[in-house]
């Protein structure tokens, strides 16, 4: 741990994350999201899990604000639900949704917590999605508004901005598969969200601009592709190119990858793209998240043709246009499945830097599921420790090695609805008892209390 903290440097913040849907609860406080349409059709959330009631934070916040404050965090990473401040994504606002996050900022303030807000976190008004969602050419006038809302009330208040939560997972997981809201199917319309997506990115930091925000960026889920063979190689490429290139290079100004167009070109003419826009979508950001947990490990299977999704070709729609490959990830696995590899954090880190040079790195996300166990009211998750301990280590190796890598938030404060996984996966540094909603530290929320506790005054961190 003293090692860990004599690592940091004086500016290196420490936090925790959450986002709306997965934690709030009162969804009939607010209009409907994609995620509540999604959560409804039988079988898309494994245990049925819905908005409500999540981890209630709606009502438990101010106990929540607790748990942060007796963590000792720097900063509270959380989403602002568009669908509580616009029911319908446009029009009138509700001041009651305001207030709720307007009462959330003071009081983290209050206690000497900065609030990292995340402008969008999959929680697409219901009503924009009816409009065509994240292909609907209006969209970004849409989310510049909500946008505009937003700063107009919390630009005094907030230490920092994220556009977009993982545009990756909204595009390709909810538009090209099926596997999250809005579950389409269809690659044509991944390919397109992914870039409508970025559009809105540009728009929303034009208006922060506007309004002097200060650090304002965004937040992708990046990774190392690792090949295991050479046959394997080329789908590598292209994932490398779905998941990490075609973003950094958008941002970078390089717009969307050559090698990306081609190998896509039988499902998009990519006509959508718009040389304005590509320029306001480079135009420069503050700093980069990078959610991190697991590195994608593929081989190559024995016979040709494109990849469909069975046992053996895991999730090949979320790649839209990838040849045939087999998704093996090596033990040890979290209870998601996902292969624990620290070393794969530090060079997703260089690589990205590599990519994307000059802009600030922030790890907005990295975490576990484990299968928590209660033994006489407490949780000894110490695969969860481990997990931080060896990622945190993994994260300023990469400090070390050059990366500009200013802090680190932890996924999640509290157990949570995790997407489609619904209540079965528990990511939390507290426990959630769904039955009362009795909040429990677990071990790895001591790791952290005691890593903050013992940090280094300020002055004799280096800097
Ligand atoms: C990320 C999401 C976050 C959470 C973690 C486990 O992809 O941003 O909401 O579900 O995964």
């Amino acid at each position: 741990m003293d090692n860990l903290n004599s690592r940091m440097p004086s500016y290196f913040r420490i936090g925790a994350a959450t986002s709306a849907w997965q934690i709030e609860g009162s969804s009939h406080l607010r209009g409907r999201s994609i995620w509540d349409d999604f959560s409804q059709i039988p079988g898309k959330i494994v245990d049925g899990a819905q908005a409500d009631p999540a981890s209630d934070h709606f009502n438990r916040w101010e106990e929540d604000l607790d748990l942060l404050s007796w963590l000792g965090v720097d900063s509270y990473r959380f989403s602002i639900s568009w669908p509580r401040i616009l029911h319908d994504g446009v029009g009138t606002v509700d001041p009651a949704g305001l207030a709720f996050y307007d009462r959330l900022i003071d009081r983290l303030l209050l206690r000497n917590i900065e609030p990292v807000i995340t402008i969008y976190h999959w929680d697409l008004p219901s009503a924009l999605e009816d409009k065509g969602g994240w292909n609907w050419a209006g969209i970004g006038d849409a989310f510049a508004q909500y946008t505009e809302i937003l700063a107009r009330k919390f630009v005094d208040r907030t230490a920092m901005w994220a556009t977009l939560n993982e545009p990756w997972c909204s595009a390709f997981l909810g538009y090209a598969d099926t596997v999250m809201a809005p579950g389409r199917g269809d690659g044509a319309a991944g390919l397109e969200a992914a870039y409508r997506l970025m559009v809105a990115h540009g728009r929303s930091m034009e208006v922060l601009r506007q309004y002097n925000a200060k650090n304002a960026g965004t937040v992708l889920n990046l990774t190392t592709v690792i090949a295991e063979d050479a046959g394997a190689e080329s789908a590598a490429r292209h994932i490398d190119g779905l998941q990490n290139r075609i973003w950094l290079d958008l941002l970078a100004g390089r717009g969307i990858p050559q090698d990306i167009i081609e190998g896509t070109r039988h499902i998009s003419d990519w006509s959508f793209v718009d040389e304005s826009e590509l320029k306001s979508i480079s135009a420069p950001i503050d700093w980069l998240g990078v959610n991190y947990y697991t590195p994608t490990r593929i081989a190559s299977i024995p016979h040709q043709g494109e990849a469909k999704d069975n046992e053996n070709h895991t999730h090949s729609l979320s790649f839209p246009g990838v040849p045939p490959f087999l998704s093996v990830p090596r033990p040890p696995h979290t209870d998601m499945g996902w292969e624990v590899h620290p070393e794969s954090l530090t060079t997703t880190l260089q690589q990205t830097q590599e990519r994307l040079p000059g802009v600030p790195i922030y790890i907005t996300e990295n975490g576990g599921a484990f299968p928590d166990e209660m033994v006489d009211g407490s949780i000894d998750d110490q695969d969860r420790v481990e997990y931080f301990q060896t990622h945190l280590d993994a994260a300023l190796k990469a400090r070390e090695a050059g990366v500009d890598l200013r802090g680190y938030f932890a996924w999640s404060l509290l157990d949570n609805v995790e997407w489609a996984e619904g209540l079965t996966k528990r990511f939390g540094l507290f426990h959630v008892n769904y039955q009362t909603q009795k909040r429990t530290a677990k071990r790895s929320a001591y790791f952290f209390r005691e890593l903050l506790a013992r940090r280094k005054p300020e002055s004799d961190r280096i800097g």
